[in-house]
């Protein structure tokens, strides 16, 4: 940080002075308010503000707004108090300081930030308030350590399990992506920070992602890979949005007229900033006329940043005729917009702050609710504390750190507890808490794709870890083994090759299970794995990457001080052979000579499932709670087509058990006509809720036209049929407890 902020006040101190002076650049025309250009006035409207400031810059100064002047930086306009902006990843909480000119770290000590639970264990919340929540504790943080604009959410759908980055984002489902992406922004946003949703579009995998091109259907696109992003455009109002490094259908997403200029500056009405992924531009012709707006990371440290394709090779171009001013203008205009809607020029703007206490309750927050507690026989959970002597604490991701990892999301964090750490605070006085490693992660055996080298031999031979660990479980009242993949696995940059455990976990879980019938598996991971030991275990829960707070929040679920209340927002198949993107070969993942068909079209995660009768291991929307919920008297309540509503779907919801719990109510429809082929049933709203023992809630889901319609790609619209459609509300997709049919009498279409 210390080498950010003297920069970034030097931009204003120097500016200051200068504001009410004519100078070289302004026309005679800019309007002042009194003794202050309009630009500087917050009360202004916004678009007037930016129109002001625009007039006064000169073309050079309109282009240096397109590109990158340092690896996370723009350039200032001193003369006009604009400051350097100054970006960050990201979805997680605010990454640590990175060199100007190179993507090595700063090797600060004042870049620690609070680590936030990963995207993937955010969704599984399934509640846009704990999103808002995180957001907006991110936003503060970024905020305090003098970011404009954070590189995220991340909301690339999991079409498959094996991409590395599904950790990061928020699962199969493009209605659940785009309501925690709302959220998230919406709470990011309100510090003052503009959010960069990414990364846009379907840059679902990281094999071969810079090149790699995704040969998609309109219709599959508009319904499974684009909804999240429209909703964080449309309703999260994200001020700008990140272009993927791939390619959809020949041109790649940074240049990509149809997607950028068709879709959502013309259609969606965006009028925020695109910014590059980093390095994903390519020339200068497809970067001006294909929709960018901002070029970052263009071969940081090799190429000068004045000959970054939007920098003067483009300023060339306007000047000889080859683009219009107002092209400059448009791309300047919509900087200058992201600028002064996020009040970066404004007396007033948020200051943030760092790991306070609000900080860290919403980084637990998010880890509580968002683990998934996916078997639990007999109630063997939750633990309790005042009747157990011992406990064999048994797997290296007991004590592994996981925030620092997967690249561009990782965290410095202040402080990270481990699932140990949070147990022995929890029960350490009172119950004997013993550790074994029972695996050594440094031995791995099950890289990424594309990630070389042998592995190294582990210190210690498996067979005795095993050993030592089955010896703990014997000898203790219970076995928890802390296991599951890291942040070797669960990384950008490169993909999973299978779903299994590494470091022979398997066979650890097996040999503990059968020493000591009382375990429990916990497992540390972003995305799915196989369970080949399922049926012998009697208890499982899944804690994903939980953030600052995790350890603390495995503790507080498994001793019942919390009720699991997160429900998948991806399905767990039976084996990597049952995955959507498996079935129809290596074109369709992950690709054969840079080319890749998305063969199974909208079928993707329990759409695939569902519509094809595979069962999988644990479906999409499952998870269980300490208690139970009935459902009952679903009411099929006409909407106000006015307001956008054709119906509500209205019904109770009661907690059946003897403690307070948390419940996602779930509303898919099915269509029972359609005339194009559509999946088994598609999610279409949700909602949290918290009742006490005995007490109902009444449900209500409003449902809109789009949650009728299908993409007609001739028509280039959404149309819904006049068609019978059978309303299912359950518990997960796969545990439906109501339905009634809804008769649609009139169709419709809408742009
Ligand atoms: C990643 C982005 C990230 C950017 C800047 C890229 O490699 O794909 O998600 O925001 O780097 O770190």
């Amino acid at each position: 940080m210390k080498n950010l902020i003297p920069g970034f006040l030097l931009a204003i101190l120097v500016a200051l002075p200068q504001l009410n002076a004519q100078t070289a650049g302004e026309t005679s025309s800019a309007p002042t308010i009194g003794a202050q250009p309009l630009y500087l006035d917050p009360t202004q409207p916004v678009d007037a503000r930016v129109e002001d400031l625009l007039k006064r810059l000169t073309p050079e100064e309109k282009d240096s707004l397109l590109h990158g002047s340092g690896t996370f930086a723009t350039a200032a306009i001193p003369r006009l108090g604009l400051p350097e902006r100054w970006m960050s990843d990201g979805p997680n909480g605010v990454r640590e300081e990175i060199q100007r000119n190179t993507f090595n770290t700063a090797g600060l000590t004042d870049d620690y930030s609070t680590a936030f639970p990963s995207g993937i264990c955010l969704a599984a919340t399934w509640d846009p308030a704990v999103a808002y929540t995180q957001g907006q504790a991110i936003g503060e943080e970024a905020r305090a350590r003098g970011k404009d604009i954070m590189l995220g959410p991340a909301v690339n759908i999991q079409r498959t399990p094996l991409n590395g980055r599904s950790f990061e984002y928020y699962g199969e489902d493009p209605w659940l992506s785009g309501r925690i992406a709302v959220g998230f922004i919406q709470g990011e946003q309100s510090e003052d920070i503009a959010s960069c949703v990414k990364h846009f579009a379907a840059n679902n995998q990281e094999t071969n992602r810079n090149n790699i091109n995704v040969n998609v259907d309109e219709r599959t696109l508009r319904e499974i890979y684009l909804p999240a992003f429209e909703a964080a455009i449309k309703e999260g109002g994200s001020l700008s949005i990140m272009a993927a490094y791939n390619k959809i259908n020949g041109t790649y997403c940074a240049e990509n007229d149809y997607l950028l200029n068709t879709i959502l500056k013309g259609e969606w009405g965006f009028k925020g900033l695109v910014m590059t992924d980093w390095g994903a531009a390519h020339t200068t012709d497809g970067a001006a006329r294909g929709g960018l707006d901002l070029e970052m990371g263009t071969g940081v440290g090799r190429v000068p940043y004045d000959q970054y394709y939007l920098a003067q090779p483009f300023l060339d171009g306007v000047e000889n005729g080859t683009y219009p001013m107002a092209l400059l203008d448009d791309k300047a205009r919509r900087n200058l917009y992201v600028m002064i809607a996020s009040h970066v020029l404004d007396p007033n703007r948020k200051t943030g702050s760092i790991n306070t206490i609000a900080h860290q309750n919403a980084s637990q927050k998010t880890a509580e609710e968002g683990m998934v507690l996916l078997k639990d026989d007999n109630n063997v959970l939750p633990l309790d504390a005042t009747q157990i002597k011992s406990i064999a604490i048994i797997g290296d991701n007991a004590v592994h750190l996981q925030a620092a990892g997967g690249q561009s999301s990782g965290i410095k964090a202040f402080s990270e507890i481990s699932p140990l750490a949070g147990i022995i605070a929890r029960v350490g006085g009172r119950v004997n808490v013993t550790f074994s490693q029972g695996y050594s992660s440094a031995g791995a055996t099950r890289g990424g794709r594309g990630r070389g080298g042998a592995a190294a031999a582990p210190p210690v031979p498996a067979a005795d870890l095993i050993a030592q660990a089955v010896r703990a479980a014997k000898q203790a009242d219970v076995a928890i083994v802390i296991g599951g993949l890291n942040k070797n696995f669960d990384t950008e940059g490169s993909d999973r090759r299978d779903l299994t455990l590494p470091y022979g976990q398997d066979d650890l879980i097996a040999q503990v299970v059968a020493a000591n019938p009382r375990t429990i598996v916990v497992l540390v991971a972003g995305s799915p794995v196989e369970m080949p030991w399922l049926a012998k275990v009697p208890a499982v829960l899944l804690s994903w990457y939980g953030g600052s707070e995790a350890g603390n929040a495995v503790a507080r679920i498994l001793f019942g001080d919390v009720d699991p209340s997160g429900k998948l927002p991806c399905t767990f198949p039976k084996q990597l052979a049952d995955t959507p993107a498996a079935a129809f070969g290596a074109e369709a993942y992950p690709g054969v000579g840079g080319q890749e068909y998305y063969r199974e079209g909208l079928l993707v995660g329990y759409r695939w499932y569902d519509t094809k009768n595979i069962e999988p291991l644990f479906p999409f929307g499952y998870g269980l709670s300490y208690t139970t919920f009935k459902y009952d008297n679903l009411k099929l309540v006409p909407g106000d087509h006015a307001k956008g509503i054709w119906m509500t779907a209205q019904f109770d919801v009661t907690n059946t058990g003897s403690r307070a719990g948390e419940e996602v109510a779930q509303v898919y429809i099915h269509e029972n006509n359609p005339a194009l082929e559509r999946p088994e049933k598609e999610l279409k709203g949700f909602d949290k809720i918290s009742l006490q023992p005995g007490e109902t809630a009444t449900v209500s889901i409003p449902l809109g036209y789009r949650a009728f319609s299908y993409y007609d790609s001739d028509k280039k619209g959404w149309v819904a049929q006049a068609d019978d459609f059978q309303i299912l509300v359950g518990s997960s997709s796969r545990d439906i407890r109501l339905k009634d049919t809804f008769k649609l009498g009139e169709a419709s279409f809408y742009k």
